[in-house]
């Protein structure tokens, strides 16, 4: 699905800051009335930090965040970024501070709709980092302030990369084993991502790409061991039903903390 036109998203990075500060102007004006004035404080540092010079459209409204393609910055090589902005009003928060404490990096947790949500994205922006420097198929984090993270855009030219679950794959043991390598190289640098599916997975270039690590625990969380065996169970069965894999998820769970050599696939 070809979601921008050539004619916007090719301009030459050269001619990009005397023309970002005109889009900036304009582009405030537009969003203004779609995002309340601490976004769009936020906002503004994106373009001031040279990382996005626009908002050019929504790709994903989701229940707490939404996701947009923006033309980056002078800061930026790619020429789109992504942006995730989670929503400030949305009380279904308060349930995401399970993931939350017990989390070390999380000493306190405050009742306060607006810090949840702050920290919320941080810790997804923070699990990115970790994530990216383990070398997992990622988006790199760009930047983040308050309630929006800029990131790596996922797709191809314009178009968007399609979720695991819209795709038929042509080697389905291949991208199963990559996923796998990837949940163990972030669990070898203390990371659960703990809402593994076949939605938060972007296939691109022929190759899984982990996406959405807002919920990702470090291993030390009471429940990490819990949410790890879940994001297998969960990832294996799908594999098993869709393409007639065989693989035991708990011999994989074994695998992953390191206490099988290996697993059948
Ligand atoms: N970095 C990215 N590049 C391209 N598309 C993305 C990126 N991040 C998110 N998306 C799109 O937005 C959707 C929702 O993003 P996600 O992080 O899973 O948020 P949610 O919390 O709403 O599930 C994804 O399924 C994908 O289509
Ligand atoms: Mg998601």
């Amino acid at each position: 699905m070809p979601i921008i036109s050539e004619q916007v998203a090719l301009v030459s990075k050269k001619k990009r800051p005397e023309r970002d500060k005109h889009m900036l102007h304009e582009q405030l004006k537009i969003e203004e009335g779609v995002f309340d004035n601490r976004t769009m404080m936020r906002l503004e540092k994106f373009f001031s930090h040279g990382i996005i010079s626009r908002l050019l459209f929504l790709i994903s409204k989701g229940k707490e965040a939404n996701v947009y393609v923006a033309e980056s910055g002078e800061a930026i090589k790619e020429q789109l970024a992504a942006v995730k902005i989670f929503r400030i009003e949305t009380s279904s928060f308060y349930a995401r501070t399970d993931y939350m404490i017990g989390d070390p990096r999380f000493p306190k947790i405050r009742r306060e709709i607006s810090w949840i949500v702050n920290e919320w994205c941080k810790k997804e922006f923070g699990n990115l980092k970790i994530a990216t420097s383990a070398k997992v198929h990622c988006p790199k984090p760009y930047y983040f302030s308050g309630n929006v993270i800029g990131m790596e855009f996922i797709g191809d030219g314009n178009n968007v990369a399609p979720q695991l679950k819209d795709v038929v794959l042509e080697d389905p043991k291949k991208v199963y084993k990559t996923i796998i390598a990837d949940l163990k190289k972030l669990y070898d640098n203390e990371l659960i991502h703990a809402d593994i599916s076949e939605y938060n997975i972007l296939m691109h270039d022929g190759m899984p790409y982990i996406i959405d690590f807002g919920q990702g625990v470090i291993n030390k969380h009471p429940n990490a061991m819990m949410f790890l065996q879940r994001d297998i169970y969960n990832i294996t069965r799908y594999f098993n039903r869709k393409y007639r894999l065989e693989v035991d998820s708990e011999e994989v769970f074994g695998y992953v903390m390191g206490k099988e050599k290996n697993y059948k696939v």
